[in-house]
């Protein structure tokens, strides 16, 4: 009993030292979503505050990323996120793709889907949450940044019957 307790503290320290990298990518001003749409101070904050640390190339690590395996549980939320909506590359994502972000957005707003549950355990980021105000605000201006020209796209493939 006592050999198998030695043996799990082992591994416990051992994977420690098997860590995730951590995001730290250079801001392009001329690609980030606040440069790019220049939102007012309130959004640019919310955005900052309760989005950019999982969709941004720029997320604020806590003290407890340096845990295995908390790490990887945040960094698979981190890059899981970032393949849906990436603010950090707003810029340069193009037509309907972008469309197709600012409708998503604009969707997890309005259902209040965003920040994920998971980032307000132990109650943790009290100051990302959200208020009905700030999500009404926020689903306005990724509204804002919509063309259109994802609906364009969904009616051809559903024309070409590449969706349903
Ligand atoms: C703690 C991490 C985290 C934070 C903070 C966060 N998200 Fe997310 N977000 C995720 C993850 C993980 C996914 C992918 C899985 C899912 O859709 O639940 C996601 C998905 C999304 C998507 C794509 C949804 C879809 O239908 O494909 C959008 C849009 C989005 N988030 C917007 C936001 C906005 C806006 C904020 C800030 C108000 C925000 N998120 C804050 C983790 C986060």
């Amino acid at each position: 009993m006592k050999k198998a307790l030695y043996i799990l503290l082992a591994i416990i320290i051992i994977a420690q030292f098997i860590r995730p990298s951590r995001i730290a990518e250079p801001v392009d001003p001329a690609m980030d979503m606040i440069a790019v749409t220049k939102p007012d101070a309130e959004v640019a904050q919310m955005l900052r505050t309760s989005c950019y640390d999982c969709h941004s190339g720029q997320p604020r690590y806590p003290w407890y990323f340096a845990i295995t395996p908390v790490n990887w549980w945040m960094n698979d939320h981190i890059e899981e996120a970032r393949e849906h909506f990436d603010a950090t590359t707003w810029g340069s994502v193009e037509g309907y793709a972008r469309d197709h972000q600012a409708k998503d957005g604009m969707e997890e707003m309005d259902k209040k889907e965003m920040p994920i549950s998971e980032y307000f355990y132990l109650g943790r980021h009290a100051e990302a949450k959200l208020t009905e105000a700030q999500y009404s605000k926020l689903s306005a201006y990724f509204e804002s940044l919509r063309d259109g020209s994802w609906d364009i796209e969904k009616a051809r493939r559903k024309a070409a019957g590449e969706i349903k």
